[in-house]
């Protein structure tokens, strides 16, 4: 497996997948919003030895997913894998939790998921193989005080995709959901929480959970994975 694409590459845990990846000479589409924070994960990928392409745009903004997915035919050749990275968090008690701030969480998590699966799966499905990966977190399963709309986002990706890897069962389209506890990256920067950062996941073991799964034969998927700091253990 050599060509991915990779959303949310400009930070955390994508970022680190990229240069994992690039290591191994892998051929990268890699997408954030920031060009300015992408570029030089761009620069960066190539330096490890493998190709950095970048593509920056908002997932939300129509037409962008099915860019990327040109961009990987025309640029990179084909598509292998898609990591999907992307996401914005939120940590906020209900009643402070407002309309905009539900539907950000919702057009980011859950729509550009959906968006970006469903191009996924037509790609896959008609060259018969593929394997998507994401990360609905741990949130994606279980619930957290302060996390409604966040949680919210998460279960509705963690249903959709299962309801996906069904729909396209045997048509060699492989769906990976890893719910991973906190993991030490930038996502917790600007959050309303207190966190231990020396107890949470090393963004460099999420990165391997994720090559984890890529590095599975291509008959078998990693379906459902969840690593979770000890003392949250379940
Ligand atoms: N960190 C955790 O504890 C944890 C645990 C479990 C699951 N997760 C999930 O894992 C994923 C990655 O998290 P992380 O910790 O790596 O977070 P992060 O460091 O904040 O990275 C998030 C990435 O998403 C991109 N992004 C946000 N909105 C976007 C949009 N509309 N279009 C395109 N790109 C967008 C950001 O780049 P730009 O700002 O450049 O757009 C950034 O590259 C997220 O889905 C998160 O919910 C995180």
């Amino acid at each position: 497996m050599t060509k991915f694409l990779i959303t949310g590459a400009s930070s955390g845990i994508g970022k680190a997948v990229a240069k994992k990846l690039a290591a191994r000479g892998a051929m990268l589409l890699l997408n954030s919003r920031s060009a300015e924070r992408l570029g030089p994960v761009g620069g960066e990928c190539i330096a490890a030895g493998g190709t950095g392409v970048v593509h920056a745009a908002d997932l939300t903004t129509p037409g962008v997913v099915e860019g990327l997915f040109k961009a990987a035919q025309d640029q990179l050749g084909g598509l292998d894998a898609v990591i999907h990275c992307a996401g914005v968090g939120l940590i906020k008690p209900t009643l402070e939790t407002t309309d905009a701030e539900f539907s950000r969480v919702m057009n980011v998590n859950a729509r550009a998921t959906f968006l970006v699966a469903r191009e996924a799966c037509r790609f896959f499905s008609a060259q018969k193989q593929g394997l998507f990966i994401t990360l609905p977190g741990i949130l994606g399963r279980v619930g957290m005080r302060n996390a409604a709309a966040y949680a919210a986002s998460k279960f509705a990706v963690t249903g959709m995709l299962k309801s996906m890897a069904l729909e396209f069962q045997r048509s060699g389209v492989r769906i990976c959901l890893l719910h991973l506890g906190g993991v030490d990256t930038p996502f917790w920067d600007n959050l309303q929480m207190t966190v231990q950062r020396d107890r949470m996941i090393p963004v460099e073991v999420a990165a391997d959970a994720v090559i984890s799964a890529v590095d599975l034969p291509s008959h078998l998927v990693l379906n459902e994975i969840v690593i979770q700091p000890e003392s949250h253990q379940m």
